[in-house]
């Protein structure tokens, strides 16, 4: 078998970091251009520039997700650098944990904006483009097990990783006649610095729980979203895959 995206351009968000870096990589293992955006302009070029010492091309994009200009520019600049997209991983993302009842509106904004308007505002700027193209295209949406548990804490969190679900079929029923599938990942506890920060007591705790007795790793979230952003999953669409060791069945 040969690159799985050889000749595809791919557009990942939060790609600086973690899990969005894995798939930069991965995908470009493959044989795809990547446009790396993430709002930490420094973590973006780093990225670009290990997509490039694979030998693909790369543009980095520091951007925030959350504010439609900023998308529209960096997707006029994925275009002019790379060509139109053929992928879209929507996976930029933060936390701001707390109890409903030390949760503060800005925290809820903060979180429902990045996660869920982000992804919305990524995909109608990208999937535009693959709709006029005519040639299909492949959306991958990070959400979290935590929208299928409503984790403790996590009110803004679980609401905007839910909310992604429901955008994921909604962009699936929408975009399919155009030959654009849309489908989400949900992730259990990942190493990444994101989950670094919860502390080595609850990532331990959290290994104990899941049957598979470890946490994961980014590369282990990545070879799923190169599956859905691959041929192979050719009819797959609107589909939520869990990646979790098999916590929370
Ligand atoms: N790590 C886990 O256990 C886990 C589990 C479930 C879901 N997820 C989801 O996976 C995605 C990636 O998480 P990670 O663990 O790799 O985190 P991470 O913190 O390592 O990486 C996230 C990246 O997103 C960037 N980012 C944040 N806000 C942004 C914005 N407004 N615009 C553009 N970029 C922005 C950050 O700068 C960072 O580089 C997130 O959506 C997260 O919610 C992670």
């Amino acid at each position: 078998m040969g690159p799985m995206l050889a000749g595809r351009v791919a557009f990942v968000t939060g790609a600086g970091s973690g899990i969005g870096r894995s798939t930069a990589i991965r995908y470009a293992e493959e044989g795809a251009d990547v446009a790396v955006l993430d709002v930490n302009g420094a973590a973006a070029a780093d990225t670009a520039a290990a997509v490039e010492a694979l030998g693909r091309s790369a543009v980095a994009l520091r951007a925030d997700v959350s504010r439609a200009a900023e998308v529209e520019g960096a997707v006029r600049q994925t275009l002019a650098a790379l060509g139109p997209v053929d992928i879209l991983v929507n996976n930029a993302g933060l936390l701001r944990d707390a109890t409903i009842r030390n949760l503060s509106e800005a925290d809820w904004d903060l979180v429902l904006d990045v996660h869920l308007k982000g992804t919305f505002l990524c995909t109608k700027a990208v999937a535009a483009g693959m709709r006029e193209r005519g040639r299909g295209g492949a959306i991958v949406n990070i959400s979290s097990i935590s929208a299928k548990i409503g984790n403790f804490g996590q009110a803004n969190y679980a609401s905007a990783k839910a909310g992604i679900v429901a955008l994921t079929k909604v962009t699936a029923r929408e975009y399919a006649k155009y030959g654009v599938r849309a489908n989400a990942i949900q992730p259990g506890m990942i190493e990444t610095p994101m989950t670094r920060a919860l502390g080595e007591e609850r990532l331990a705790r959290n290994a104990a729980e899941t049957p598979l007795g470890r946490l994961g790793r980014p590369e282990e979230v990545a070879a799923v979203a190169l599956f859905l952003a691959s041929d192979l999953s050719s009819f797959v669409t609107g589909a939520v895959i869990e990646v979790t060791g098999g916590r929370y069945l």
